[in-house]
């Protein structure tokens, strides 16, 4: 049977993300099956998933919040802090460590004026580490955005930010 949820005024979400979320729903008979994917879809409409809003998709999944913001804390796409319009997820495993990714990490927190896990100032961007982006072959490698950036250098990070 198909699970799909009858009630659409659940507070702290909207007809958008309700319908979203609903329409995830329909694939799976268990609702907790699509945990990460509403919190995505939540995520993609507020840029983050505040503690309201967890709390919210807890209720409409019939979920305790501790569960979700579980599943929330161990996937790291799902963020819980408010982050700039483009996220670097810059890699921190040990090949591209062994490659001098540490300098380079260091240079970009230099050109945005920020620390790891902060966002600069003008709400542009956030660098989260990440554990192994699966490109070894061409370390350092960071995802900006939609996009992997790979053989980092200062030059290329520089061409990147276009500042
Ligand atoms: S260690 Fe960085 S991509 Fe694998």
């Amino acid at each position: 049977m198909k699970m799909q949820n009858k009630n659409p005024r659940i507070e702290g979400l909207s007809p958008t993300e309700i319908q979203e979320i609903n329409a995830e729903m329909s694939h799976y008979e268990d609702k907790t099956a699509v945990s990460i994917e509403a919190l995505k879809i939540v995520q993609k409409h507020r840029g983050w998933v505040s503690d309201d809003c967890l709390v919210a998709v807890a209720g409409f999944l019939d979920m305790a919040p501790a569960q979700l913001e579980g599943i929330a804390t161990f996937y790291n796409l799902i963020y819980r802090r408010p982050v700039g319009k483009t996220v670097i997820h810059y890699c921190n495993s040990v090949t591209c460590w062994m490659m001098g990714s540490e300098q380079i990490r260091e240079h970009l927190c230099r050109r945005l004026n920020v620390a790891l896990g902060e966002m600069s100032e003008d709400g542009e961007y956030t660098i989260l580490p990440i554990v192994c982006l699966g490109a070894c072959d061409h370390a350092p490698v960071a995802m900006v955005g939609d996009e992997l950036k790979l053989d980092l250098t200062e030059n290329a990070v520089n061409e990147f930010l276009g500042r």
